[in-house]
């Protein structure tokens, strides 16, 4: 694992996102892993800023998002089909085709997850995936206790992480108590990663990180045995 201190959150999203503007400038037809949250949203500003520069284009390149909440819509302000629009997609010359995201309103849900995790392997994998962490060590929406050997899934949301994610909700009676999201490992087939740590209320987690002690108890620590990641982290010590 490489781990690189950033002086700033500004400076945090500048390293990450030069990682997949060189990797993008290097393979145009990249397929990239990406994740949503309060933490990768510097990030994705300077993915805009390089487009708009003519630096790099996505024209050929695929996404794939981690993960979507189960039981509201694509147009909900509160989804991840919304957010990514709101920070990325809308800016940038991605084809829609080569847009995914798990699909948290299918009728049937298993069914959808099922397609999703054939869908990554038809496209070949993820080249780079991007990821945050929960505070209780959750990548993707895996949480404590979920199986490294799982591949797209449902799953419940725990108390902490529906509390961390209420402040995209009017009330907590309005967080999803359930997500739809790739599993650990498919996450671990990922050539790259690339995880990011910003804040004091990730300080526990990234000490836990830091440990190396490898346990289903705390998601994150999987990635100890992946050969090629790389933590950027910032206001945590
Ligand atoms: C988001 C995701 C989550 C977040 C994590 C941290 O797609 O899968 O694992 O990365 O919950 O979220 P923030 O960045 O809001 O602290």
């Amino acid at each position: 694992m490489k781990w690189i201190e950033a002086a700033s959150y500004g400076e945090m999203s500048k390293i990450a996102a030069d990682l997949f503007i060189d990797h993008i400038q290097k393979d145009s037809k990249s397929v990239i892993g990406l994740a949503t949250g309060g933490t990768p949203e510097g990030f994705y500003k300077e993915l805009v800023k390089s487009y708009e520069a003519g630096e790099i284009s996505f024209s050929e390149t695929t996404t794939f998002n981690l993960d979507e909440y189960v039981g509201i819509t694509e147009e909900s302000e509160a989804s991840y089909h919304h957010y990514m629009k709101k920070h990325l997609f809308h800016y940038i010359d991605i084809k829609p085709e080569n847009i995914h995201l798990p699909n948290g309103s299918a009728p049937d849900l298993e069914k959808a997850a099922k397609e999703y995790e054939s869908k990554i392997k038809e496209a070949g994998g993820i080249d780079v995936q991007l990821l945050g962490i929960g505070i209780n060590g959750h990548i993707g929406f895996n949480e404590p206790g979920s199986s490294f050997e799982q591949e797209t899934h449902i799953v419940e949301l725990t108390a902490s992480t529906r509390e961390a994610n209420k402040i995209y909700f009017e009330r907590l009676e309005d967080v999803p108590t359930h997500a739809i999201t790739i599993g650990i490992q498919t996450i671990m087939q990922a050539k790259k990663i690339v995880l990011l740590i910003s804040g004091a209320s990730k300080q526990e987690a990234y000490d836990r990180l830091r440990t190396g002690q490898v346990t289903e108890q705390f998601p994150a620590s999987v990635l100890h045995l992946h050969g090629d990641v790389t933590v950027i982290y910032t206001g945590v010590s």
